[in-house]
């Protein structure tokens, strides 16, 4: 049988480099190329004054070109959420890579002890049986794994929930062959969440004290914490100030959302948008052709249009309804930008970025598939 999908899949979108990006064909993913660069050149500007480095998270954009350009800048190597996008990282040649996840599926686990005979690969812990699991597949593969535990901070998601759990796994790791304890992760997602920034600043600084108590715990001990790997976008002034936690992993400055936009105000510029074709105009209403499954719709905030007086009302599968308060400015065949909620869930839809420079598409590049197929 012969897939339709097989082969180099992003050759099937170069017919659109050379056009002006609202003439691509929709729904698209569409690069603001010199906005990203400008906002990958203002958080490496501001690392620079703070005593964390930065290791942006790629799960926002999964795109080696763009987070080559991150390294180029400054960053001290890349965050990814799973074992499929380590592999692009590691193998596009990005040499410091951190999965900021457990990875316990067999598959994934070969994956990583794979790449890890050839490159520096970290992966989060919080569970010893995840540890003799690992050790045992570094060992069958004659490769060296780097861990951090990690710590619940907050969040209430993955990580040991406390200090003295953190202990007994660092002392089996020690024991174990082919790993070695690199620190700590402690990601403060729920401060994300907080709108209020005088309480996000507070909610962080607790969170980020957890984490520092939590490797003093195992210094105590005699384990070494050289690391300490939390923070986001919406907290890493703060977490990156601290004199203690030596990296933040902040994604989503690089291309932007309502959700981060909201967070961080003024700095960083949307540099990413999803291009719709009005395929429906009726009555105060029109309806684009880039429904939920091009445009990521998230719990927390909704996605808007490029037109201001414009509601986003709803999202169907392949169709965004868009209300205005009088007639509508889009005509049917217009296109529309819409700027998504939240960017990870947004990018992750689409196959490839239709890259924009100086007004025209002048690249297309691959999205980082979700499980192990890579072109
Ligand atoms: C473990 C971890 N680190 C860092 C981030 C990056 O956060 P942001 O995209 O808000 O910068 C996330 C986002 O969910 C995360 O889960």
């Amino acid at each position: 049988m012969h897939c339709v999908t097989e082969g180099d899949w992003t050759e099937r979108y170069r017919d659109q480099i050379g056009r002006p990006p609202w003439e691509v064909t929709t729904p698209a993913l569409i690069l603001d190329l010199d906005a990203a660069k400008a906002n990958i050149a203002t958080m490496a500007g501001r690392f620079r004054e703070l005593p964390a480095e930065l290791r942006p998270h790629i799960k926002v954009h999964k795109s080696p070109e763009l987070a080559m350009l991150q390294v180029e800048a400054g960053a001290v190597g890349v965050a990814c959420a799973t074992a499929w996008e380590a592999a692009v990282m590691a193998e596009s040649g990005i040499d410091d890579v951190l999965i900021a996840n457990q990875v316990v599926q067999p598959d994934k686990v070969a994956e990583i002890v794979r790449l890890a005979r050839e490159h520096r690969i970290t992966v989060a812990i919080d569970d010893v049986r995840n540890a003799e699991q690992l050790s045992r597949a570094a060992v069958a593969a004659d490769a060296q794994l780097e861990l951090l535990i990690e710590i619940d901070v907050g969040m209430g998601r993955c990580g040991v929930r406390t200090q003295e759990e953190a202990l007994p796994l660092a002392q089996r790791i020690a024991e174990l062959p082919n790993l070695r304890l690199r620190g700590l992760q402690g990601y403060e997602g729920h401060c994300m969440l907080e709108p209020n920034r005088e309480k996000r600043v507070e909610d962080a600084h607790a969170a980020n004290q957890k984490l520092v108590a939590a490797a003093d715990h195992l210094i105590a001990d005699g384990h070494r914490c050289d690391d300490l790997s939390a923070g986001g976008t919406g907290t890493y002034y703060i977490t990156g100030a601290h004199p203690r936690i030596t990296e933040v992993q902040a994604g989503s400055y690089a291309l932007m959302d309502c959700f981060h936009g909201n967070l961080v105000p003024g700095g960083f510029q949307v540099a990413m948008t999803v291009l719709g074709t009005v395929i429906s105009r009726q009555g105060n209403t029109v309806v684009l052709d880039c429904g939920r499954k091009s445009v990521g719709i998230d719990f927390v905030t909704p996605p808007l249009v490029a037109h201001p007086e414009g509601v986003v009302r709803y999202y169907a599968e392949e169709h965004c309804l868009v209300d205005f308060p009088g007639s509508p400015p889009l005509d049917v065949g217009d296109t529309a930008q819409v700027m998504a909620g939240y960017g990870p869930t947004t990018v992750n839809l689409h196959d490839v970025f239709h890259v924009v420079e100086r007004g025209e598409v002048t690249d297309i590049w691959p999205v980082i598939p979700r499980g192990p197929g890579r072109s």
